[in-house]
């Protein structure tokens, strides 16, 4: 069976590690990913967002997470549904078999608008009684993603705020974080600290004054025992970007999330890492290079196995780096 998130984060927080979250849509990605953690000996978190459930359709997304069960039944697995847009998206992930869930009320149903704290905290609390009565656990989030350089969101392709956020949205408060999980009652929280969405997160690389890795002290320390999560936490590899660039891609100068970051993060008590954009940039630059360099090429297997392998290098560096690998 499927764990569910508290239990397996649970286990995180007690060993001081952290436990990279994969977002998947297809049978390469969660074969990738199985493929690492076994390989390190590493718990798993399968993530997916609505848009995966439309990619894959919701039957396949569950009969491929069976087949994952069924092949690597030694592993905890915990299948998470990523930005619930509303309560009924949380449901009807529960109804698939999802042992966690993300009630995302920083924003309205839509994904765009900023929410009001009364939404948030009044959608979450609803989402958090009905998950727990059948021991699904539930993420909430506070504060809104977003670039602290610049106030968007950082997604072009549909993922987060739009329009510009005012800084104290950017940042969540460790206050307001006392109260929201007092209120609602979540195993794990999603803060702001400078984070965003997608490949363009940072023009430069990060410092302080746009990635506020020191904030996750003071929340942790203000709500010890709800895990912390990081979203928008891919390290966007400058290497996959070259690649994709010398093999005819078109991807601008532009900076992510450093591990060693995540590392500080996690040693300052970051449970739950959320990654999707460097799973697609490695997949994306093994697909081109093969393309490119094996022309007569015409067996898609070919290319899919190479984006696996390029797929399960990332994740065996995040379980490596995170202390994940052997926690299994
Ligand atoms: O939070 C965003 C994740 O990267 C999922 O993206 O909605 O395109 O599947 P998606
Ligand atoms: P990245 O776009 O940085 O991979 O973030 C993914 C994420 O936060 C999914 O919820
Ligand atoms: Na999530
Ligand atoms: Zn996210």
């Amino acid at each position: 069976p499927l764990i569910s998130l508290r239990q397996l984060l649970d286990h995180a927080a007690e060993h001081d590690y952290g436990v990279p979250a994969f977002n998947v849509n297809n049978m390469e990605q969660i074969q990738a990913i199985l493929q690492a953690a076994e390989a390190c000996g590493a718990p798993v978190i399968l993530q997916a967002s609505a848009g995966a459930r439309k990619y894959a359709g919701e039957p396949f997304l569950r009969k491929m997470v069976e087949a994952v069960l069924e092949q690597y039944p030694q592993l905890p697995v915990c299948l998470h549904q990523d930005h619930g847009a509303s309560p009924a998206v949380c449901q009807q992930a529960i109804r698939s078999g999802f042992s966690s869930v993300m009630m995302d009320g920083s924003l309205l149903e839509d994904q765009k608008t900023p929410a009001s704290y009364d939404h948030n905290l009044a959608v979450t609390a609803r989402v958090v009684e009905m998950s727990h009565a059948v021991g699904v656990s539930v993420e909430g989030e506070l504060g809104c993603l977003g670039s602290l350089e610049t106030g968007q969101a950082g997604e072009e392709d549909g993922v987060g705020a739009e329009g510009t956020l005012d800084h104290s949205q950017l940042l969540t408060d460790p206050d307001q974080a006392a109260d929201f999980v007092a209120a609602t009652g979540v195993d794990a929280l999603a803060i702001a600290i400078g984070t965003s969405h997608g490949a363009y997160k940072f023009t430069r690389q990060p410092t302080g004054d746009i990635l506020a890795i020191e904030r996750i002290a003071a929340i942790h320390a203000a709500i010890p025992n709800t895990h912390l999560v990081m979203h928008g936490s891919s390290s966007v590899p400058q290497e996959w970007l070259a690649t994709i660039r010398r093999f005819g891609g078109d991807i601008r100068e532009t900076y992510g999330v450093p591990v060693e970051e995540i590392v500080r993060g996690i040693r300052s008590g970051v449970r739950k890492v959320n990654i999707d954009t460097d799973i697609r940039l490695a997949m994306t630059g093994a697909m081109r290079q093969l393309m490119a360099e094996k022309p007569e090429e015409f067996d898609p297997r070919a290319f899919f196995k190479a984006a696996t392998a390029a797929a399960r290098g990332i994740c065996m560096a995040r379980f490596e780096a995170f202390g994940c690998a052997g926690q299994a």
